[in-house]
């Protein structure tokens, strides 16, 4: 069947709907399932060849590594060859949530998942309809699913199911809508196997709050600096609209800058999100999508304070305003 052909089975909540979900990822299809940060594209992750479907519909270059999803800690613990105290702590403190952990794989991890590295990244995810997928999966076949978030490479991440319908409707089997994403960003990637633990993709859990759940091991955690991150894929020109991105950390500024605009020779969207980092970042990539497709030349989008949640929107934003 060509991509045009497919048909996108369209599920909900319900009991037959998760029961159909995961018979196709038993049989090798790919299923957009929602998470409690983005839409993730699921696929059993002890299945190369669904797996490498993954990485087709998104057009994501090989060797990009995906994260592992599974209902609990017990499980987690099955994909690595140690799962050390760190994990156990941070897994402990933040699962079922938005924390994804970086561990040594155990054999049970297939290379199409980890891109051929000696390192797992795993999840246990909040939403009650991942859960309940997760559950299901686990009576019938590996339990296991890899899911990047479930645009095309390079893109927004999608928050609702008309997002991934939108992007993906035609590349894959099903999707189970589960509302509107709560967090919005995707989940903070923590590598445990190095010291000091560190950061490698910010999100909901913020670097205090892992350090707070670190206090009793006297471990103290910290952040990559530059960018350069050792998680591929997150570089530079990553989650951009189409439009340029421009940035201000003032609405003052925001609005100088859009006065002086001819509106008529640069339109212009501007996005000023909310005072409440939390709102905003639920909002985030549904307000870029929103702005990008009134085409304008500009998006001009009013920066979060770095607190809370608002250093990981910042660094989204920041990503998205880099020249691509
Ligand atoms: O919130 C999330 O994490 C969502 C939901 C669906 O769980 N997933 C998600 O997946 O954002 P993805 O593939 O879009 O981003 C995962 C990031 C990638 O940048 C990848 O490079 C990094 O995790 N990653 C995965 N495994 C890794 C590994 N073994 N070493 C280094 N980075 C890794
Ligand atoms: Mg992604």
């Amino acid at each position: 069947m060509n991509d045009e052909a497919r048909q996108c089975l369209q599920l909900q909540n319900s009991v037959t709907d998760i029961a159909k979900a995961v018979e196709i990822l038993s049989s090798g299809g790919l299923v957009a399932v929602p998470s409690e940060t983005v839409y993730g594209l699921g696929a059993d992750a002890t299945n190369s060849s669904a797996v490498q479907k993954i990485f087709t519909a998104k057009k994501r270059p090989a060797g990009h590594p995906l994260i592992i999803h599974v209902t609990n800690i017990e499980s987690a613990r099955t994909f690595s060859s140690d799962f050390n105290e760190v994990a156990e702590t941070l897994g402990s403190a933040f699962w079922p949530g938005p924390l994804t952990l970086l561990v040594k794989r155990s054999s049970k991890v297939i290379d199409e998942i980890t891109g051929g590295r000696e390192t797992v990244a795993l999840r246990v995810p909040a939403h009650e309809t991942f859960q309940k997928v997760l559950a299901a999966f686990s009576q019938i076949a590996s339990g296991a699913i890899a899911a990047p978030s479930a645009n095309l490479y390079g893109s927004v991440s999608p928050t609702t199911a008309e997002h991934v319908l939108s992007d993906m409707g035609h590349l894959i089997d099903a999707i189970i809508d589960g509302g509107q994403c709560a967090v919005g960003i995707e989940s903070t990637i923590v590598d445990c196997t190095v010291n000091p633990p560190t950061i490698l993709r910010q999100g909901a859990i913020t670097l205090d709050l892992v350090n707070a759940a670190l206090t009793p091991t006297g471990v103290i955690a910290t952040e990559e600096i530059n960018g350069d991150s050792r998680a591929p894929g997150m570089k530079l020109s990553h989650y951009a609209p189409r439009a340029g991105v421009k940035l201000f950390e003032t609405k003052d500024s925001l609005f100088a800058y859009a006065n002086q605009c001819d509106v008529n020779k640069v339109p212009y969207v501007s996005i000023t999100g909310h005072e409440d980092p939390k709102l905003y970042a639920r909002e985030l990539y549904s307000l870029l999508r929103d702005a990008d497709a009134l085409q304008p030349h500009e998006i001009l989008v009013l920066l979060p304070e770095s607190t809370d949640i608002g250093k990981a929107i910042r660094d989204r934003l920041f990503k998205a305003a880099a020249p691509h």
